[in-house]
């Protein structure tokens, strides 16, 4: 088990992801029904992580309703509120009072299950002020790229490379091991970015900057088209994600209080939340993900399509390939194909 402090960077704006985002930091956002933010801290806390600090700023209100002090999640929770937009080392800086031994940071709107056990040998191994875990991607513009030598220290840490610029397709997995040191090179009161500044200067000092590739399923759930993969491929179980409800059948997981009207029909995978209503007929899947308190109309028809909780699909509609937002309602006999639509009603299209 791991004992070590855990800081979130949770204060980004996603929004690459709005409108369902315009009022919810994008770590809550859903993934299979449950806040992407909540299945993090649960598995931290299974791999021994027992307090965590949350750096954030917009919504930040969201999770602190969400979680308050984490006891009921079996863990404490400290905010780490920033006064403006800090940046990634800012925010870290930020919390500085919390983290005066060892400590993770974590990228929360990445979707992984990291095993920290080997992560932290590799760490202690090396005798470094960082650990920066690695992932390998077809392609590193959208990331930090880093050049390594073959013990594993990183020699350059290169920022959305421009295109023939990234040294390899090892990137940046967005979670740390840090030593308290590191705030040494982090100045205060003003925005930092750990990627732009500090680790470059952390490498260019020599403090010691390892990297290590963490295997295991990866994704940045930043786009709409990444977030819906997100959902499909832990529907077809290529990472162990916990899904809440009963297993009808392969691939088809039901919560509690579900009503379904004559004649409907799931087709695996689908994963429906509790209390949904489904009419006449409807047609519910191959992947789809219904959140709670939803109602599908009869004759709706609702594949490769993720619905949060509350959202209404009248009679006869059609959606596929298309993310509605908490609260959501689609008329009846319209058709959404691509949409991406919260309750503000603004589409836009994915
Ligand atoms: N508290 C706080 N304050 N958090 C912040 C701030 C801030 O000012 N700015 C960003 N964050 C949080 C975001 O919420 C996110 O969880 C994390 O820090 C990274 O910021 P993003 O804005 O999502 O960066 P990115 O996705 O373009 O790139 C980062 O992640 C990649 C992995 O997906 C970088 O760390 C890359 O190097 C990395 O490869
Ligand atoms: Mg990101």
């Amino acid at each position: 088990m791991v004992k070590m402090k855990a800081l979130l960077l949770a204060g980004g704006l996603g929004t690459r992801l709005r409108p369902l985002t315009d009022n919810l930091p994008k770590p809550m956002a859903p993934v299979v029904n449950r806040p992407w933010l909540e299945h993090l801290i649960t598995h931290l806390h299974e791999q021994g992580i027992e307090e965590f600090v949350v750096a954030a700023r917009y919504c930040s209100d969201v999770i602190r309703a969400h979680f308050g002090d984490g006891r009921q999640f079996g863990v404490r929770i400290e905010y780490a509120v920033e006064p403006f937009p800090l940046g990634t080392a800012g925010a870290i800086k930020n919390a500085e009072r919390w983290l005066k031994e060892r400590f993770l940071v974590v990228n929360a709107d990445i979707v992984h299950l990291p095993q920290l056990v080997p992560l932290l040998e590799f760490h202690r191994r090396h005798g470094g002020v960082a650990t920066i875990v690695l992932t390998e991607v077809e392609d590193p513009s959208q990331y930090g790229a880093v050049e390594q030598d073959e013990t594993g220290r990183i020699l350059r840490f290169v920022e959305k490379p421009q295109p023939g610029e990234a040294p390899s397709n090892r990137i940046n997995a967005g979670l740390y091991i840090l030593e308290p040191e590191v705030m040494r090179y982090i100045p205060a009161q003003r925005e930092v970015s750990i990627e732009r500044e500090t680790f470059p200067r952390l490498i260019r000092e020599g403090a010691g900057v390892y990297g290590i590739v963490s295997e295991g399923y990866w994704q940045d759930m930043g786009t709409p088209t990444r977030y819906r993969q997100v959902h499909w491929d832990a529907l077809e179980r290529r990472f162990p994600l916990p899904i809440r409800g009963r297993q009808i059948q392969q691939g088809v997981w039901v919560g509690e209080d579900v009503e379904f009207g004559p004649g409907s029909l799931l087709v695996p995978p689908v994963v429906i939340g509790n209390r949904v209503k489904v009419g006449e007929h409807a047609l519910i899947g191959p992947y789809a993900v219904i959140g709670d308190d939803c109602h599908i109309g009869d004759r709706a028809h609702c594949s490769r399509s993720i619905l949060w909780d509350h959202s209404v699909v009248r009679d006869g509609s059609r959606l596929s390939n298309s993310i509605f937002g908490y609260r959501t309602v689609a008329p009846a006999g319209e058709k959404f194909t691509d949409a991406v639509i919260s309750q503000a009603g603004e589409a836009v299209r994915a």
